[in-house]
C-alpha cells in the first residue's frame, strides 16, 4: 500500500503500528500489511492507494510454480540447493571452510555457518567480520549475495588472487547465508509467491511468525515494532523468544574477534547504521564516524544511499542495535537493490538478472569491510593503508 507520510515521524507512527515500510519517498511510503491493516489506514486517511505493487503483483501471480522458485527465478537458491552447495564447498575446500549448524529451526532445518580462513587452527585469534542474509524470508536476493561472496573468496583464493590470499590468510569471515530457512522456503511454497516476511514460529494464539529483526535483545519492542501476533513487524513474545536470534547472539557472543556485521536485506538501496531504535545518533563520537565515513564509502561503490537508520523510520529490536549496542561491532544493514517495486522495479522479486549485477556493485564493500576488520577505526586515519596483517 501507499501510504502518506512526509517525514521520520509521521513513518515512525506508521511503524509502530505493524506494517513494514519498504520504500520512503518525501512524502509517502511503500508498506505491507495485512488486511486490517489496510483498513486501519484508510480509516486514518493516510491511504493513497492500496496498491502500488501492481507489477509486482502480477509477476507473483503470474508466475506459477510448485513448492519452489519459478522457472525463470531458478537460479535463485531454495534451503536444499543451499544445503547442497555450502555441503559441497566446505567439502571440496576442508582447508579453508569449516561449516557448522548453528541452530536446527522449528521446522527442523539446519542454520549454517561458515567459517572462511587460510588460517583455520587461529581462526579465533585472526580478526573477523560477519555477513548474513535471509534476516525476512521474501527478501532472496539477500541469500545469494552471501552465497556468492563464499564462493568468490574461495575461487579467488585458488586462483591465486594476492589480495584475497592476504585476506585469507589474515582475516576470518563467518557467513551465515540464510537467518529464515523456514521463511524463504514457506515463500516459495504454494503455486505462487507467498511474500512472506517473518519465520514460521506457531505463535501462542496460533497465527505463524516473528519478524526476526524485531526480535533482537537490545532495546527490544521500544518502538517501530508491534505487539499484535498478526502484524509484519511482530516482535514476539519476549527478547531473543526466537530459535533463530539466539542462535545469531550465541554464535556472535562466543566470537569476540568479530569487529564488524553486515546483514543483507532487500530492498531499497540503502546503506543503514545504528541507531535504528531512536533519532539520536551514536553516543561515542568516534563509533558514529566510523560508521559514516564506511557508509559514504561504500556508497561510492554501490550507490546505495548511506544514513543513520532511524531516519527513515524508527525500529527497535534489529540486528545492528543489537550487535553495535551490546558489543560495539561496527554494524551495517545493506537494503539492496532494486529502488522500487513499481515500473521497472521488482522489489523483494526481481529477478534473475539482478543476482550478478548486484554482487558486482556490492563487492568491493565487502573486501574494504575485510581488509578494515583488523581495526575499523583505522578508517578515520587518512593516510593508512588498508591491510594491517
Ligand atoms: N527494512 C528493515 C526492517 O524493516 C531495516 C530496518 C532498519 N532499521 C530502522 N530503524 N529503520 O527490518
Ligand atoms: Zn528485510
Amino acid at each position: 500500500m501507499k501510504l502518506k507520510a512526509g517525514d521520520k515521524f509521521e513513518r515512525s507512527i506508521l511503524a509502530n503500528d505493524g506494517i513494514a515500510i519498504e520504500i520512503v519517498q518525501d512524502d509517502y511510503v511503500i508498506a505491507y500489511g495485512n488486511d486490517v491493516d489496510l483498513a486501519r489506514m484508510k480509516n486514518r486517511g493516510v491511504l493513497i492507494a492500496s496498491s502500488d505493487l501492481q507489477l509486482e503483483k502480477n509477476y507473483r501471480e503470474n508466475v506459477l510454480h510448485t513448492n519452489d522458485f519459478p522457472a525463470k527465478d531458478s537460479i535463485y537458491h531454495n534451503y536444499q540447493e543451499l544445503t547442497d552447495l555450502v555441503k559441497d564447498l566446505a567439502a571440496k575446500n576442508s582447508d579453508l571452510i569449516k561449516l557448522s549448524s548453528i541452530a536446527v529451526t522449528t521446522e527442523k532445518r539446519d542454520m549454517w555457518a561458515l567459517e572462511i580462513t587460510n588460517d583455520p587452527v587461529n581462526a579465533n585469534q585472526k580478526p573477523g567480520i560477519i555477513f548474513m542474509g535471509g534476516h525476512h524470508a521474501r527478501e532472496h536476493l539477500s541469500v545469494e549475495m552471501p552465497l556468492m561472496w563464499a564462493q568468490y573468496l574461495v575461487n579467488e583464493f585458488r586462483n591465486g588472487n594476492p589480495r584475497i590470499t592476504t585476506l585469507l590468510n589474515s582475516r576470518v569471515i563467518y557467513i551465515i547465508p540464510t537467518v529464515n530457512p523456514d521463511g524463504m522456503e514457506y515463500d516459495i511454497s504454494g503455486a505462487k509467491y507467498q511474500m512472506w516476511r517473518k519465520n514460521r514460529s506457531r505463535n501462542s494464539d496460533g497465527t505463524y511468525g516473528v519478524d526476526l529483526n524485531r526480535n533482537y535483545g537490545y532495546q527490544w519492542g521500544t518502538g517501530g515494532s508491534s505487539n499484535n501476533t498478526n502484524n509484519e513487524t511482530y516482535i514476539g513474545a519476549e527478547p531473543l523468544s526466537e530459535v533463530e536470534t539466539v542462535a545469531i547472539k550465541n554464535y556472535i557472543d562466543t566470537h569476540s574477534n568479530i569487529t564488524i556485521l553486515l546483514s543483507y536485506h532487500s530492498f531499497s538501496k540503502l546503506i543503514l547504521y545504528p541507531w535504528g531504535h531512536k533519532y539520536d545518533g551514536i553516543e561515542i563520537v568516534k563509533d558514529q564516524a566510523v560508521h559514516k565515513k564506511m557508509a559514504e564509502k561504500m556508497a561510492t561503490w554501490n550507490g546505495y544511499a548511506p544514513q543513520q537508520s532511524s531516519e527513515l523510520y524508527i525500529a527497535s529490536g534489529d540486528t545492528t542495535d543489537w550487535s553495535y549496542g551490546e558489543h560495539k561491532i561496527i554494524s551495517f544493514t545493506f537494503e539492496l537493490d532494486p529502488s522500487s517495486s513499481g515500473f521497472g522495479g521488482g522489489g523483494f522479486y526481481p529477478g534473475a538478472s539482478q543476482i550478478q549485477p548486484s554482487f558486482d556493485k556490492n563487492l568491493e564493500p565487502m573486501l574494504y569491510l575485510t581488509e578494515y576488520a583488523d581495526n575499523p577505526y583505522r578508517v578515520l586515519n587518512v593516510g593508512i593503508g588498508p591491510i594491517n596483517p
